[in-house]
């Protein structure tokens, strides 16, 4: 019988969407894409290119449990020149994926029974981490009127005697809002008056469509920032990300990343070695500006229609949109959708409990053509 502890665990209602749009695609029927949360792009070719010339060189043994430190150097050298942020490489450890600097993140901080505190609609993973390590997140209601994001007031709310760190995405996963730099400080120097710790996944960073991308680190050396090579760099597959820790926490993240995954993949760290290089952010950003092309198109078709998108969405590649007008139950909206139009999409519930029911997430990840298929097939099951 599996441990109690997985009794808490919520599977993604979107992978059973996500099975059934397949089983159609199966059967001959077409399906638009929009519940998928990586973009359509492939690899950029010189990261490609980098990967292949490492296996051919025979670099396929372990790397330290930090990384490579070419890479660690390298991802430094990145914050140096796009933010004029200056990070020692020690401070950095390359991970698989930013799902596994979060699971090391959390397993620093998080005793039995702390509280962590996250918005509510947020990535669900993060509550599920928690939960593993037997501690308690706290989801805290963020709706349009907040942006979508925590601030220092409801910080203020819902901080007891047991909160030990506070979660947050910016930009955001369901809903693509940013947190402003004025927010963060204020949000920062509540938590530091409490002796608390921050943590910001900045997954979507460069994939911001106003104004230039901001990090955390530049707030200070007290904050854990999570990044990865997943989705603005394209290497979803690989499984590749990193974290950037406090001084104080380096050995503790190092012990646990020998006993949980040894090293990163050595192949992906040699590969992600090109993904800071001139050509490949060319590409890199050439594609931004199709994700924002996209995003432009998206968000007033749906609202036109009728989905409620208050707050404009700033990042990532989700817009999170209100289908109350149609529905008190997203979830079934999203099946029938599927069924009957041929549409998948992602029902709330996959991101929390606030207000699941009256909302859907949207993601660009796919061509205009297709998103504009989706958007007639949904204009006339509408109707
Ligand atoms: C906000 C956020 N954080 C972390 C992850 C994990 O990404 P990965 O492990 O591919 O780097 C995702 C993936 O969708 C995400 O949306």
């Amino acid at each position: 019988m599996s441990a109690k502890r997985l009794a808490s665990i919520t599977p993604f209602h979107v992978m059973k969407l996500l099975a059934r749009a397949r089983e159609l695609e199966a059967q001959g029927r077409s399906v638009v894409h929009m519940e998928i949360g990586e973009p359509d792009f492939i690899t950029p070719q010189p990261v490609t290119d980098a990967g292949i010339r490492a296996l051919q060189q025979g670099k396929t043994h372990y790397t330290p449990a930090a990384g490579l430190p070419a890479l660690r150097e390298a991802i430094a050298r990145h914050y140096h020149d796009q933010f004029g942020v200056s990070v020692d490489a020690r401070r950095i450890l390359v991970t698989p994926g930013a799902s596994g600097a979060l699971q090391l993140i959390l397993a620093v901080l998080v005793d039995p029974g702390s509280q962590v505190l996250m918005a509510d609609p947020g990535y669900p993973c993060n509550r599920n981490f928690v939960y593993l390590y037997e501690g308690e997140p706290v989801m805290i209601p963020a709706g349009p009127e907040h942006g979508y994001q925590l601030s220092a007031g409801l910080l203020e709310q819902y901080w007891t005697g047991r909160t030990r760190c506070v979660m947050l995405a910016s930009p955001s996963n369901p809903t693509g809002t940013v947190v402003s730099g004025g927010m963060l400080q204020a949000m920062l120097g509540f938590i530091r008056q409490r002796e608390g710790s921050l943590i910001v996944d900045e997954i979507y960073q460069n994939l911001c469509y106003h104004g230039k991308p901001q990090t955390a680190l530049a707030l200070g050396e007290d904050i854990f920032v999570i990044n990865s090579f997943s989705k603005y760099f394209g290497m979803t597959g690989w499984r590749l990300g990193w974290l950037v820790a406090p001084e104080a926490y380096i050995d503790d993240l190092d012990m646990l990343a020998q006993n949980l995954f040894l090293a990163a993949s050595t192949p992906a760290q040699h590969a992600a070695l090109a993904a800071f290089e001139a050509p490949t952010r060319e590409v890199l950003e050439q594609r931004r500006r199709e994700l924002q092309r996209r995003r432009d198109y998206l968000l007033p078709a749906l609202r036109s229609l009728g989905f409620g998108i208050p707050v404009e969405p700033q990042g990532a590649f989700y817009l999170y949109a209100d289908c109350s007008r149609f529905t008190g139950n997203s979830y079934t909206f999203t099946t029938t959708l599927l069924e009957e139009a041929g549409v998948a999409i992602t029902p709330g519930i996959d991101f929390g409990h606030y207000q699941a029911d009256r909302h859907v997430r949207f993601a660009y990840t796919t061509s205009m053509e297709k998103l504009q298929l989706g958007v007639e097939r949904l204009a006339s099951f509408i109707a």
